[in-house]
């Protein structure tokens, strides 16, 4: 019986372009400038969370890459309808790169356990969530000098990062019921 690998490469793509576009969406929910880091609270980083849930550790990636990749070529697709190198290169930098490895880190949580029920997709998302933060809070330590006040300020973001797991590992469950197998198989 085919698995999950056999799908048609077009089917990868589109899957991977249609998450591309939904991350896009969650960017039009303005950021929230609290804890004086410059970072901004988002809802967009569920994109990535979600990705690597649903579509895996590949294609997952694959459509944040495409995200990004977008953003930093000037689409104004991060909230605040922001883009184009700036946000690479200011205190939000190493949080854009990191989701990169939210969504990989995710969907090889997801692979490894191979089941997708809400405990184990609550563990993928908080390691998701944590590798984003090792790169953001490491790249705003290193851009304001101070890699304390970086971890400090960056405490504002738990609670709405708590609750994004939460959601994403209720959604992410409800479509893997929905689509047994069919999807994470990268
Ligand atoms: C940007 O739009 O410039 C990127 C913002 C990155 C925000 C990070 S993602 C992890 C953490 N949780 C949040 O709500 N905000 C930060």
């Amino acid at each position: 019986m085919p698995g999950p690998r056999a799908t048609l490469p077009a089917a990868d793509l589109a899957r991977t372009v249609v998450f591309a576009a939904f991350i896009a969406v969650l960017g039009l929910f303005p950021g929230l400038y609290v804890g004086g880091s410059g970072v901004p609270v988002i809802l967009q980083n569920a994109g990535p969370l979600l990705a690597g849930c649903v579509l895996g550790a590949r294609r997952g990636t694959a459509s944040v890459v495409l995200f990004l990749a977008l953003t930093a070529i000037g689409l104004p697709l991060l909230s605040g309808g922001r883009g184009g190198i700036a946000p690479f290169i200011g205190p939000s930098g190493g949080f854009l790169i990191g989701w990169i490895f939210s969504a990989l880190v995710v969907g090889l949580v997801v692979a490894r356990i191979n089941r997708a029920n809400v405990p184990v997709l609550l563990l993928a998302g908080v390691a998701g969530i944590l590798v984003d933060y090792v790169f953001g809070i490491t790249f705003l330590g290193v851009y304001t000098g101070d890699l304390g006040t970086a971890a400090v300020q960056s405490l504002v973001f738990l609670p709405g990062d708590a609750a994004k797991i939460v959601a994403v590992a209720l959604i992410g469950a409800v479509v893997h019921r929905a689509l047994p197998g069919k999807l994470v198989g990268s």
